[in-house]
């Protein structure tokens, strides 16, 4: 375990891409970069944040863990990554599915309300649906089109995040396959 002062370990649940996946992102932040600017998110670090935890007592980490655990087996889906978009209040350039599957939706919510029930203090936005390609992007020039693909979402994944100086380095210490059912609904 890293050594993070305190005994705190910062840690979030995430849809983390294959190697297949992660290309086609990474890819898609190269495209985004020609026209937004900023800073590509390194192709390892690629993912989707579903509940976002923060900082947390070492102790606590087996409480997400069953938190998650007692979830039970969801459906796998398949999210197509159809949308581009910047946003200006924080020069994030993110990419995702224009709707939001229905089994995504509510892994998330599922998930959110068993790491509430858990003690957790979870942020109270919505769950918006995104992989962040670009930080510090320049959110006034118009999105680049792009061919869109499917995301193929067959687990989640507990993941630790460690700040360096320059960056974040991630790492899985979970993961928590989804059922095969529902496969082919978009
Ligand atoms: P972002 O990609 O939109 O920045 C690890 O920090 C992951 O958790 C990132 O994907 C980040 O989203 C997400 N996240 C959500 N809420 C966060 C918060 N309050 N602080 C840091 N990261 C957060």
């Amino acid at each position: 375990m890293p050594a993070r002062g305190s005994g705190k370990r910062r840690v979030f649940f995430a849809l983390w891409p294959d190697e297949h996946i992660r290309g086609r992102l990474a890819e898609l932040a190269i495209r985004a970069q020609a026209q937004f600017g900023g800073r590509p998110v390194r192709a390892d670090a690629l993912h989707m944040t579903m509940a976002f935890i923060g900082d947390v007592d070492s102790s606590l980490v087996d409480s997400a863990t069953a938190a998650a655990n007692g979830l039970g087996a969801q459906p796998g889906f398949s999210m197509a990554i159809d949308r581009l978009h910047c946003w200006r209040h924080n020069r994030i350039a993110w990419c995702g599915p224009q709707g939001q599957p229905a089994e995504l939706t509510r892994l998330a919510t599922r998930l959110h309300g068993r790491l509430t029930a858990a003690g957790f203090r979870l942020e109270a936005r919505a769950f918006a649906a995104h992989i962040t390609l670009l930080r510090h992007a320049d959110c006034s020039r118009v999105a680049p089109c792009f061919e869109p693909f499917d995301w193929d979402v067959q687990q989640f994944v507990l993941v630790e995040s460690n700040l360096t100086a320059a960056s974040a380095e991630y790492s899985i210490i979970g993961c928590w396959p989804l059922a095969e059912s529902n496969r082919t609904q978009r």
